[in-house]
């Protein structure tokens, strides 16, 4: 049983450290400091990890690391890379490193090396993925694919839609993606909307293959598509694939497990991207590029497994987080891309932080009594900027920023790439050192409205500076993100690889249905549940 984090020593010495820090400013950090901005600073590969603008000193960073050791950390890093069941609450190996592990490499669960297994799935998926793409796959009438559908949600969506949208640059233009993950009936029929059945393949993705929005999906794009062909049951082969870890329940569904893409229940699902949940990503990329992006994720792998606390990105990131969630009482973590083609980062990041770490009791299950994940959010820059950057600047909340950045712009259009990078730079400098009334005043603004044209500034971020967005560099920052969560998980002592919170709206939906369905059944919610029905049966 692990020691209440509030007793241990380094967080005792980081409460009191906060007194000194809390009313520090960034400019006199800088002011005192003319090479802070070069030393917090972590260069790993094509990643340069700018930490600088943090309300931090080197003690509050020895603080940090130090707790980090207190409590283990690197004991259970050690743990989950070599497949000890640290998933306590599911009796689960925790392994998705081992989806990029190369081939060559020994991954034990249960005295079992599973890297045999990966790699055997990866060859399935690269020989099926050639065969798409090249044409040679052909549908039911004679036809080959031109619209390639994902059907999953949660993980087996987030991930997949990120990745197709990150990597389009390098995607195979003449085949055409869609994802439907809603039980909202309307994210199929636009998903299908001027499609041909004859041309389309569905990937029906879902770890479990019991999920209600996947399965309701996957009945509607099989009813869709016999529709358009006839009928004949036997299309189903050539144009539906499964990716699962429950091949009874695939072939119940009526998909042939040859065409099935497998992986583990050590996976989860939000861990879940490198796994056969990313055929639909290498259909887009190809496996080259795949394996590029898989290659991406080991090397970062490999930095969180072995570099030193101090020179550890996601351990820095991790220990940060905790630093403003814990002593500053932080409640929301910004993501801000500068790099149009991660629209969909900050949208995947939700399910990888806030599913793992939103907990509120520890591995054994007690209430934690201090502050947890929490709430991360965000947008493109520079759109952003036009929205809801204000608050960040002059609000009342303290919100600390991720800026992600490249430095080669894939399409190259003078001069948007330097206005971009502009714009990413500008935002941290303004954040962390703001404008004072007297820099108002000098300006000549009006006295009454001098107060609204201060910026306090003060207001932390990181910047990440990437070479290029490219498969290698994605894969570095999603398993850099990956690795944040489970150091802080770490911290908290909570299990970051259950996601039980998300079990009871289903349960009670499972009973609502049959309500809605038959307007006799008698009613014993509350009286606001039981009036909600009411209206809808109206
Ligand atoms: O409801 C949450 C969840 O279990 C996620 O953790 C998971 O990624 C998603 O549902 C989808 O699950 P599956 O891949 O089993 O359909």
């Amino acid at each position: 049983m692990s020691a209440l984090l509030t007793n241990l020593t380094h967080w005792k010495s980081l409460e009191s450290h906060f007194g000194e820090i809390k009313n520090v400013q960034l400019k006199d950090l800088f002011e005192k400091d003319g090479t802070r901005g070069e030393r917090f600073v972590l260069k790993v590969s094509d990643i340069y990890f700018d930490y600088s603008k943090h309300r931090i000193t080197e003690e509050t960073l020895s603080l940090l690391l130090g707790l980090a050791e207190e409590r283990g950390l690197e004991a259970r890093r050690a743990a989950m890379f070599s497949g000890e069941k640290i998933n306590s609450t599911e009796n689960r190996a925790v392994l998705h490193t081992a989806l990029r592990a190369p081939k060559g490499a020994t991954v034990l669960v249960d005295g079992h090396n599973v890297v045999p297994d990966v790699h055997a799935v990866l060859e399935k998926m690269t020989e099926f993925s050639n065969q798409v793409r090249s044409g040679a796959w052909k549908g039911h009438t004679g036809k080959s694919i031109k619209y390639v559908v994902n059907i999953g949600i949660g993980g087996s969506d987030l991930g997949p839609v990120m990745a197709y949208e990150a990597l389009k640059h390098f995607s195979q233009r003449n085949l055409s993606f869609r994802f439907v993950s809603n039980v909202d009936g309307n994210d199929f029929a636009e998903a299908v909307e001027g499609i041909s059945a004859e041309e389309t393949l569905f990937i029906i993705s879902s770890k479990t293959f019991t999920t209600l929005e996947t399965m309701t999906n996957a009945q509607t794009a099989r009813t869709w598509l016999l529709e358009q062909l006839g009928g004949d049951a036997s299309a189903v082969a050539k144009h539906f694939v499964a990716v699962s870890t429950n091949g009874e329940a695939v072939s119940k569904f009526g998909i042939d497990t040859q065409n099935m893409f497998g992986f583990w229940d050590w996976v989860g699902g939000r861990y879940s991207m490198s796994s056969a949940i990313g055929l639909s990503t290498m259909l887009a990329i190809g496996s080259e590029h795949y394996y590029e992006m898989l290659a991406g994720l080991h090397e970062m792998d490999e930095h969180f497994r072995t570099a030193p606390l101090n020179e550890n990105i996601p351990v820095i990131m991790g220990m940060l987080g905790i630093w403003y969630a814990d002593f500053f009482g932080v409640q929301t973590q910004a993501i801000f891309p500068y790099e149009n083609y991660l629209k969909r980062f900050p949208a995947y990041l939700q399910q990888l932080t806030m599913e793992s770490n939103g907990k509120h009791v520890t591995l054994e299950g007690e209430n934690v009594g201090y502050q947890t994940g929490v709430v991360y959010w965000g947008e493109p820059g520079t759109n952003g900027q036009h929205s809801f950057y204000q608050l960040v600047h002059q609000g009342t909340l303290l919100i600390p920023c991720d800026f992600i950045g490249f430095k080669k712009p894939l399409n190259v259009l003078p001069p948007h790439q330097d206005y971009l990078i502009a714009n990413m730079i500008a935002q941290g400098e303004a954040l962390a050192f703001g404008k004072t009334a007297e820099a108002v005043k000098a300006e000549g603004v009006a006295d009454n409205l001098v107060a609204h044209k201060v910026f306090e500034g003060n207001r932390p971020s990181s910047t990440f500076f990437i070479d290029q967005l490219n498969p290698k560099n994605l894969g570095k920052l999603i398993a850099m993100y990956e690795h944040c969560v489970f150091v802080q998980s770490v911290i908290w002592d909570i299990n970051p690889f259950d996601q039980m919170g998300v079990e009871l709206g289903k349960v009670l939906a499972q009973n609502i249905i049959p309500e809605l369905q038959d307007t006799s059944k008698v009613l014993q919610h509350d009286s606001s549940t039981n009036a909600l029905i009411e209206y809808y049966r109206s």
